[in-house]
């Protein structure tokens, strides 16, 4: 198994340096959680990893077995949900993996669903299904939960979260909520002027509970980070950011 390192990673787009000498290591099996205001370079961070964007300078190495989940799940609605997931697999019985892992996210019954006919949480946990029937050992996940109802969303960070730990590929979450990243990561970074300005290890114990005094003290630390000091807007940064 190996992780990610990166080194002296730039990226621009014209004048503007988006990701400016970054470096970045995440070790097999980690849970790291990226935080950032809108347009500080989180989804061109990613999508770099994802091999979507060239590197045009430093050193970036990722294991060859990565798989990406969008805010948008991006189905094809042409085709039924089990060829969705099993798109692109060289598998004798796609049919039976895409089942597999449709299981694993509790999808089963929808296998041969048109995309279209499928609620937004089932959307995203079909997304979710197609990343895990590669087997990634890199993770990685840009906003995937940002479009869904709380409820929704609740019960799509426990499902992360389960998946996680069952097979133990490295993530990279990237997210704007402080409460899901102190909930879900070991670590938890924060991306200014083109690089990590702000690492903080969350050892705590799981399952955690967003009510403990060492849960407050690591999500106001991190709002502080990004510049939100008003207790009140612990929960969502979509409007600050
Ligand atoms: N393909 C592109 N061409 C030009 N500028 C881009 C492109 N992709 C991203 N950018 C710019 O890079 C910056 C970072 O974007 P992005 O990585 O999407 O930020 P984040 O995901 O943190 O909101 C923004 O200023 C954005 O406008
Ligand atoms: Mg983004």
């Amino acid at each position: 198994m190996s992780g990610v390192r990166i080194a002296g990673l730039t990226r621009r787009f014209g004048e503007n340096t988006v990701l400016d000498r970054l470096n970045l290591d995440i070790a097999p099996g980690e849970f790291v959680a990226l935080l950032g205001r809108s347009g500080s370079g989180k989804s061109t961070l990613l999508r770099t990893l994802a091999g979507l964007d060239p590197v045009e300078l430093g050193e970036v190495d990722v294991p060859s077995r990565r798989a990406v989940v969008f805010q948008d799940p991006r189905l094809m609605p042409w085709k039924r949900v089990w060829r969705n997931v099993a798109l692109g697999l060289d598998e004798p019985d796609p049919k039976a993996r895409a089942l597999a892992a449709l299981s694993e996210v509790e999808l089963a019954h929808r296998v041969d669903a048109w995309p279209l006919t499928l609620s937004g949480g089932e959307a995203q946990r079909a997304g979710l299904a197609r990343a895990l029937v590669r087997s990634p050992e890199l993770l990685l996940l840009d906003e995937p939960f940002a479009a869904l109802d709380a409820l929704t969303r609740l019960r799509m960070q426990e499902l992360v979260s389960h998946l996680w730990a069952t097979h133990k590929p490295a993530v990279l979450l990237v997210t704007h909520d402080v409460d899901e990243a102190v909930l879900l990561a070991d670590r938890a970074l924060v991306l200014e002027h083109g690089r990590i300005a702000v690492e903080t290890r969350i050892d705590l114990p799981c399952p955690r509970r967003s009510g403990t005094a060492e849960f407050a003290a690591i999500r106001t630390m991190l709002l502080e980070a990004l510049g939100v000091h008003e207790p009140a807007a612990a929960h969502d940064l979509r409007d600050a950011a």
